[in-house]
């Protein structure tokens, strides 16, 4: 997401901002811009694109100065472009803002600064923050940003320069990172330390609800009330690659670990505060062009598709609308029957994949109408569909997908919710209970990360072995599918998931004493079958992990390793059993020495057919 860096000593302040800004590169952006001080005022230069881009404009024109801010920025509310660039600024030119967060609250405060006569130029939250900050300003940053941040929900983390105080730096934060370097006449912020780390390894972590307010001399922390904290100075003892990656061994670590964020910031804004209903406020469907849906087509490729396929049992189950589901290179070519009363959803993690991106176009060439569940503002998918729903997953940089499939699967949650509430194919008791065990999700992912070690006990047993299967019924077979091309992917070990029923007919004969099988059976109507399924692989002696729902102990008896998921609603279940698989591959291809984050032949985003 966002990247900040901010900057004030006595060096020229534009190269630190950039080369900061440089190794932010890690956390995805579309643009990227910086502010300084100069003996002009306050200037600000921005671009869309690369940072060389902007970087090229600052070698024509540089912005000389001593103290400055710069962002990349990751598009949310507004298309990547130009103006929607940060630093932002007020009317005036005094003041000047870089953010990473959402503010939720900023139609609203848009509507009363612009009755207030604050002219906007760009599509962002992010701009009310500089008007709003000028508007409260009399002559104290400091007040001035503490008065603003009151009147703000959502998330931030900011950096506030103003003309009338260019002595001070000022940095904010609730629910997004940011972090206070502190060096010799000079003292940084930024948004991660790889940022900073090239000038200083003494560090401020700035916590929920504090600010620190930087001077050449020294940094200020402080409460939002501006009450003055004492807090012992961290020392970075990291070197640049470790700390990109937050101090996990890998991206694909990491990204596991940032599911539970994801979860909540994908679902959050879209539960009304009651907590019964879904607000899918981004919709431009009418309730009467989702009356007449008359079938859904899911279109996808790799693990956006494994989504789709949970997306199909969720629709199907909840709306009561016929789904079909295909991977994109091959809808094209069947012909599919397409009207205007198809729903075709794409699922596109980049929103650039050259065969869904087709796909789309068919669609819409046909008269259907198109759904977007994509990770990125402003990708191609994104702005050639009608509709869109973002997953707030954050940029992904492993090439095994991970957070971005489970931020689809809460998509299509939400979506399923939306058409069954506006359809009334389910109570409204029976929504706010699928809603209420929704909530519960990320700390119930944050409870299966707690028993990582059981999974890589198991996946360095497997390491060893050259094939392995998964099975599963109904939504653990579309769960089982994902786990098997997540173990291909990076461990390179040969895998195949099966629906557990299908395995008397052809893949029985493969099984022998010790070939690995991973059960997923979390659905309970379906427990008994896939415990008879397990038993005769077991027959045949092969080694069985299974993943359950706690207290199964029928279950626990039939397998020789098992894995318990905390309790949830059956048609949840995905959202919590593909965890434990995405640490198996990781763990496994760790016990191969393979590189995690970038396998051999594959590419994180496939924009050719
Ligand atoms: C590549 C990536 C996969 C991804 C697929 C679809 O194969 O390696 O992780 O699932 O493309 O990408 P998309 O960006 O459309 O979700």
């Amino acid at each position: 997401m966002c990247g900040i860096v901010g900057y004030i000593g006595n060096r020229n302040s534009q190269e630190i901002l950039i080369e900061g800004l440089k190794k932010l590169e890690y956390r995805g952006y579309d643009s990227a811009g910086v502010a300084v001080f100069t003996e002009n005022g306050l200037q600000v230069k921005k671009a869309k694109g690369r940072l060389a881009v902007l970087e090229s404009q600052l070698v024509l024109t540089p912005l000389n100065g001593t103290a400055g801010i710069g962002h990349t920025r990751w598009a949310t509310h507004g298309k990547p472009s130009d103006v929607n660039s940060h630093p932002h600024t007020d009317n005036s030119m005094k003041f000047s803002v870089v953010h990473n967060g959402i503010i939720e609250n900023y139609m609203s405060l848009k509507e009363e600064l612009t009755a207030k006569g604050h002219n906007f130029v760009s599509e962002t939250d992010t701009e009310v923050i500089s008007h709003l900050i000028a508007d409260i300003y009399d002559g104290d940053i400091v007040a001035a940003v503490q008065k603003a941040v009151t009147r703000m929900t959502g998330a931030y983390a900011l950096g506030v320069l103003t003309e009338y105080e260019p002595d001070k730096l000022v940095a904010v934060r609730l629910a997004s990172p940011l972090i206070i370097g502190v060096g010799e006449g000079e003292n940084f912020i930024g948004s991660d330390i790889p940022a900073i780390l090239e000038h200083t390894r003494n560090v401020f972590i700035l916590n929920d609800n504090e600010m620190a307010v930087l001077t050449r001399d020294g940094v200020d922390l402080m409460t939002l009330e501006g009450n003055f904290i004492a807090r012992e100075m961290f020392r970075v003892d990291w070197d640049i690659v470790t700390a990109e990656k937050a101090g996990f061994d890998h991206f694909m670590l990491k990204e596991i670990h940032e599911q539970p964020k994801a979860y909540r910031d994908t679902m959050s804004s879209r539960i009304s505060p009651e907590g019964d209903r879904i607000t899918l406020n981004e919709l431009s469907m009418t309730p009467e062009y989702i009356k007449d849906i008359n079938r859904v087509h899911i279109v996808a490729c790799g693990t956006a598709y494994h989504a789709g396929l949970v997306g199909k049992s969720v629709i199907e189950k909840l709306a009561r609308i016929p789904v079909e589901i295909d991977v994109a290179s091959e809808y094209r070519y069947r012909s599919p029957i397409i009207t205007k009363d198809t729903l075709v959803i794409v699922v596109s993690q980049s929103g650039e994949t050259a065969d869904t991106l087709a796909a789309l176009r068919e669609a819409r060439r046909c008269g259907a109408r198109v759904l977007a569940i994509t990770n990125v503002v402003g990708s191609s998918v994104a702005r050639e569909a009608d509709d869109v729903i973002t997953t707030w997953a954050g940029p992904e940089i492993a090439v095994a997908s991970t957070k971005a499939y489970t931020s689809q699967l809460i998509a299509f949650y939400l979506l399923g919710l939306h058409l069954a509430q506006t359809l009334g194919s389910q109570t409204p008791e029976f929504i706010a209970e699928v809603i209420t065990a929704m909530r519960h999700l990320p700390e119930q992912v944050e409870t299966i990360l707690g028993q990582a070690e059981t999974i890589k006990a198991f996946a360095e047993e497997i390491a060893v072995h050259n094939d392995l299967f998964f099975i599963g019924r109904g939504l653990d077979y579309a769960v089982a599918q994902e786990g098997s091309l997540k173990l291909k992917e990076i461990s390179y070990i040969h895998s195949e998931a099966y629906a557990s029923g299908e395995l008397k007919h052809g893949t029985l004969a493969l099984i022998e004493e010790g070939v690995p099988v991973i059960a997923l059976a979390t659905q309970r109507d379906l427990l008994e079958k896939t415990v008879s399924n397990i038993k005769e692989v077991k027959a045949r002696g092969a080694h069985v992990m299974g993943i359950g729902v706690e207290g199964e102990e029928e279950l626990k008896k039939a397998v020789d390793t098992m894995f318990q998921i905390p309790k949830t609603l059956d048609v949840l279940s995905p959202a919590l059993s593909v965890i434990p698989l995405q640490l198996l591959a990781y763990y496994a291809s760790l016990a191969r020495g393979n590189d995690v984050d970038k396998p051999r032949n594959l590419a994180k985003s496939v924009t050719v057919e």
